[in-house]
């Protein structure tokens, strides 16, 4: 599989959902059957990295996807040293909701391609609307060294699964 350069909002009538296989089923159903209707009902939005080949019926298969919404944590799930200097209340955060490569992809650095994307994108929403970090819930223990490995630091269980955060701030040290 080789893909396009740009990545763009998920297109239902452009894209291909049910061919995209990451591996992992709660990944490939929520692009297949969730992405487009949390997008319609405004709780996300989808950007996927289409592939150069269209398929017979003319839609592109999926190479990767990042999926990002707003959100909040408590201050207490963040280290003291920054849990002290934060309001009380819930503290906004951005989150990557969904981040998956296809398994034909798998290897070639398109994961770190989109979540350098990913993070670029929420550093742009920043220019405009503040949140104090991006926060990602691991679906599985694999894929938390993937995020340690670009700085996201551990938050303990969210939603069931593994929450990591990156503050805002250190964004601009890593150059996206
Ligand atoms: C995790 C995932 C996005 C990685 O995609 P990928 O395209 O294979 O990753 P890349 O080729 O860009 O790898 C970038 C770097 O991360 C490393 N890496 C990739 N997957 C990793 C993992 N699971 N754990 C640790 N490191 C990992 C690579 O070795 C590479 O390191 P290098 O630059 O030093 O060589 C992909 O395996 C995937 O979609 N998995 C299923 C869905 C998933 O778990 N998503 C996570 C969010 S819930």
């Amino acid at each position: 599989m080789t893909w396009t350069r740009t990545f763009e909002e998920l297109d239902t009538g452009l894209h291909h959902r049910e061919s995209f296989d990451c591996g992992e089923a709660p990944l490939n159903e929520f692009i297949r059957i969730k992405a487009a209707r949390h997008m319609k009902v405004g709780v996300s939005r989808t950007m996927v990295l289409p592939a150069n080949e269209p398929r017979g019926d003319g839609k592109r298969p999926i190479a990767a996807f990042y999926t990002i919404a707003p959100s909040s944590v408590e201050r207490e799930r963040l280290p003291e040293t920054m849990a002290k200097r934060l309001p009380r209340y819930p503290v906004p955060v951005f989150l990557i909701a969904q981040l998956a490569v296809d398994r034909k992809a798998h290897g070639h650095g398109l994961g770190k391609v989109t979540l350098v994307r990913a993070l670029h994108h929420l550093w742009s929403i920043n220019d405009h609307l503040r949140a104090f970090a991006v926060v990602v819930d691991c679906l599985t223990e694999s894929a938390r060294p993937f995020y340690a490995k670009y700085g996201f630091l551990d938050m303990g269980v969210r939603n069931g699964h593994l929450g990591m955060f990156i503050p805002m701030k250190q964004l601009a040290g890593l150059g996206v």
